[in-house]
């Protein structure tokens, strides 16, 4: 029997990185993309070169393609986890954030995934069981203001899992996603963040909120991993790490209103 596969997008770093340690730890064949090619190098040594990598930008539908012609040679045609998972953070207001920033944000973290999914559905027909696993976040709770563009494009993502859950019933494959916290990864320190246009240093999150013990507070990368394994046996479709993250996602969709004046009161204090 040939050995599960799973195919992830951002692999070399955070989320993507312990997701690829993990499920290569428990005998599964990865597949590592990442437009960084030198964490990737790294990843593929932690892996004693015992995967596929390439080096793969989410928005290059053509490169999408070939890239994954050249993965299911390697793991024998079969996917039984494509996981969507690249993604960058650009924070300000929208009119103050370039418009090349919030048109970048749209591509990787959302045309990304239409990317992704649109070249290797065909493995996914052919993989009995098959998972489309999608990072989305806890900014798709309630539109986040002063990250417009990043909670859009995973509000967005949610809703193409919910679609793509129902079509893809008609092959036996299956959808779902992953709404995380604040997990402890680069993403904080590479996230650019525009006042007025001028580029400023972005709020270390996971460092500040170590002490807390509530939905916003710091959690590993290995805990998303975690949760890709649970997901992939199990048939619920929205996930949240840490499991509070719903209870906050409930609220806001029970009282939207509530949610926007509270965050206009907490902004006008600041
Ligand atoms: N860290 C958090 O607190 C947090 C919370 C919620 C959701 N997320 C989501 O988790 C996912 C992973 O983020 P992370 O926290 O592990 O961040 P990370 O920065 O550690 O990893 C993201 C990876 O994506 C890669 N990437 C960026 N642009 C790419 C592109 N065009 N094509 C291919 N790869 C690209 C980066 O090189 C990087 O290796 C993202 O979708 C992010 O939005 C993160």
């Amino acid at each position: 029997m040939t050995r599960q596969a799973i195919f992830i997008t951002g692999a070399a770093s955070g989320i993507g990185r312990a997701t690829a340690l993990q499920f290569h730890a428990r005998g599964w064949f990865v597949g590592a993309t990442d437009v960084d090619t030198e964490a990737l190098a790294k990843l593929k040594t932690d892996l004693q070169e015992d995967c596929f990598t390439a080096k793969l930008d989410v928005t290059d539908k053509l490169q999408f393609d070939q890239v994954i012609k050249d993965f299911a040679r390697a793991s024998q045609e079969r996917l039984d986890i494509l996981f969507n998972n690249a993604g960058i953070a650009v924070a300000g207001y929208l009119d103050e954030v370039p418009f090349e920033k919030t048109l970048a944000t749209l591509n990787i973290n959302l045309i990304g995934v239409f990317n992704g999914i649109h070249a290797s559905i065909h493995l996914l027909r052919a993989t009995e069981n098959a998972l489309c696993f999608t990072t989305a976040s806890s900014a798709a709770n309630f539109g986040t203001p002063g990250m417009a563009a990043y909670s859009t494009t995973k509000v967005a993502v949610k809703g193409l899992t919910e679609a793509l859950s129902v079509e893809f019933a008609r092959f036996g494959a299956r959808a779902a996603d992953v709404s995380p916290g604040i997990i402890d990864t680069p993403l904080w320190q590479k996230s650019e963040r525009y006042v007025h246009g001028e580029q400023r240093q972005i709020a270390n999150i996971p460092e500040q909120n170590r002490s807390r013990e509530d939905a916003g507070r710091t959690v590993a990368a290995e805990a998303v991993a975690d949760c890709v394994w649970q997901a992939y046996h199990s048939d619920k479709l929205h996930w949240y790490v840490p499991e509070e993250v719903e209870e906050r996602n409930r609220s806001a969709a029970l009282d939207p209103e509530g949610t926007r004046d509270a965050l206009i009161a907490q902004a006008s204090k600041r």
